[in-house]
């Protein structure tokens, strides 16, 4: 499958950032670590990925705009498009030399994702999805969300936010009711890997609240491509702009957010 040159650009953008995170990883004495609030961490490594992402995508297209997690936003000359990275998502398992994290780019067009890249670098997974041209791993093969139609043997995956924030009640119950209903639920710690394993099949659902666009913008297209659903807790909520996000196979999604929405 052949991408968009911007998509072109995108893939080598992360895997640039990708081969320097790999160098960086556990060499944690080196990563000059510091902290933006309670649990939330940033690196030397974070840093110097966002930094190498922004001088190849900015470079490439220097008319767009800008939102990284590690830079902030910057308007382009073009209000209609923007890029939004990630560089390192997964902060917390990078530091732990866990190979679970991954660099998340998606780039905007009025106000709607059009192509995205997921990279987990460990593990040479590229995840990409353009719009209407499907969801991909690495060069040639077309993910799809899972199959599986029965509650009992589906895995769902959530994520915590960090210094217990003020949703995390409402996970705490989100999963002592979800969790006799299914077969697991996982908490890998990387938003971006959450959307890409629901969009290759690997669990049914992903549900997670308090999130940033960056950490949303590279996996919500890879989904949609891939032939599920995506949509916030609540109507109201826009996935990538509000922060709550609940994604999943058509085949569980209503009876998924049921459940996270306590819906009698
Ligand atoms: C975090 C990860 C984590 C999620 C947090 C995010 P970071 O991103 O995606 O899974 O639970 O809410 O902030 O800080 O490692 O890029
Ligand atoms: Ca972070
Ligand atoms: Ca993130
Ligand atoms: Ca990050």
């Amino acid at each position: 499958m052949q991408g968009s040159a911007n998509l072109n650009l995108m893939i080598k953008a992360a895997r640039r950032a990708g081969r320097s995170l790999v160098k960086d990883f556990r060499e944690v004495e080196n990563l000059q670590v510091s902290t933006k609030g309670p649990g939330d961490f940033v690196t030397k490594a974070d840093r110097e990925a966002e930094r190498m992402i922004r001088e190849d995508l900015m470079g490439g297209r220097p008319t767009y705009g800008w939102l990284g997690e590690e830079t902030g936003a910057a308007a382009g000359a073009d209000p209609t498009r923007r890029w939004i990275v990630d560089p390192l998502d997964g902060t917390t398992n990078f530091l732990h030399g866990m190979p679970h994290w991954a660099v998340s780019i998606g780039l905007e067009h009025k106000g709607e994702i059009v192509s995205s890249v997921v990279y987990d670098a460990a593990k040479d997974e590229m995840f990409w999805a353009e719009k209407g041209s499907g969801a991909w791993l690495n060069d040639s093969r077309r993910i799809r969300v899972s199959g599986r139609r029965t509650m009992s043997e589906a895995v769902f995956a959530t994520g915590v936010p960090f210094g217990a924030k003020k949703t995390l009640p409402a996970t705490l119950q989100d999963l002592a009711r979800l969790m006799p209903a299914c077969a697991g639920v996982r908490r890998w710690g990387s938003a971006a890997l959450d959307l890409a394993y629901v969009a290759a099949g690997r669990y049914e659902g992903y549900w997670e609240r308090e999130l940033s666009p960056w950490d949303v913008a590279g996996g919500i297209l890879l989904v949609k491509e891939a032939g599920g659903m995506v949509t916030g807790i609540r109507e109201t909520q826009d996935p990538l702009e509000d922060g709550s996000l609940i994604a999943g196979n058509e085949g569980l999604f209503e009876a998924f957010r049921k459940i996270i929405r306590n819906d009698s």
